[in-house]
């Protein structure tokens, strides 16, 4: 498939890699055509990875990834035509993190909103399935690197959609997928950061994951 991935960060950089390793072609998008880290990631990830702004990389993708600065994300999609993104299925992995204060960063938006239901309300057609924020990139791509089992969230409107996203989650490695409903649960997903943030600093690595008992 083609993945039009929105972001040069480490996030994109990583996601990008892997969907290439499983046989996807993958657009990175940018702000801008001379981004460095988006250049340097197309010529290193091979034949199946090319680099484009913004709106090149949505119109490339028959899926898409937001990899984005939360702080950034509805921006970035500004870039995009909206015939390059409605009916597609956008993976939104960006958390709505703001770091200019410092650290720890602070949520720009929480409990009765989220960055979810933002990008879903500003592209109506767009298809949103909040999934994989809830743990470090390094997890995302390749679950087992966190030992038994353990748990990715996703939620969104449209079930087709939910679907399509848990057959790549699959393809990833992940085993167990909670769907918890519709966008609004972006709230709790979005807002598990904190949590995980005490968690990074307690346990002294990335490398960890929520499992949910019952
Ligand atoms: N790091 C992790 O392990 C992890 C785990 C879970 C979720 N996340 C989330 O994943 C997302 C990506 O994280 P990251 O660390 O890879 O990268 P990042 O530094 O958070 O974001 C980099 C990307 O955001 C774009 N951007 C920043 N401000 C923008 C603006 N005003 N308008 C449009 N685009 C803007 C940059 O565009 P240019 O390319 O044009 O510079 C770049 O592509 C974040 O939302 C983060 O919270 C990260």
């Amino acid at each position: 498939m083609n993945i039009g991935v929105l972001g040069t960060g480490i996030v994109g950089q990583t996601i990008g890699h892997r969907l290439i390793e499983l046989g996807h072609k993958v657009m990175m998008g940018s702000r801008t055509a001379d981004n460095r880290a988006g250049l340097v990631w197309a010529k290193a990830a091979g034949s199946s990875a090319s680099f484009g702004v913004y709106g090149e990389a949505a119109k490339f993708g028959e899926m898409l990834f937001n990899c984005t600065s939360g702080t950034g994300s509805l921006s970035a999609l500004e870039f995009a035509k909206a015939a390059d993104l409605n009916n597609k299925v956008l993976i939104d992995v960006a958390n709505p993190l703001d770091y200019s204060r410092g650290t720890p960063a602070t949520l720009t938006v929480s409990n009765t909103d989220s960055l979810g239901e933002q990008i879903q309300r500003h592209h109506p057609l767009l298809k949103v399935v909040k999934a994989l924020n809830t743990m470090n990139v390094d997890v995302m791509v390749h679950p087992e690197r966190v030992r038994g089992a353990h748990d990715v969230f996703i939620c969104g409107n449209d079930g087709v959609a939910k679907a399509t996203v848990t057959k790549l989650l699959t393809e990833m490695g992940w085993e167990s997928i909670i769907d918890l409903g519709d966008i609004t649960n972006a709230r709790g997903m979005e807002m598990a950061l904190p949590l995980w943030i005490s968690l990074q600093k307690k346990l002294g690595t990335n490398i960890f994951n929520f499992k949910i008992a019952k």
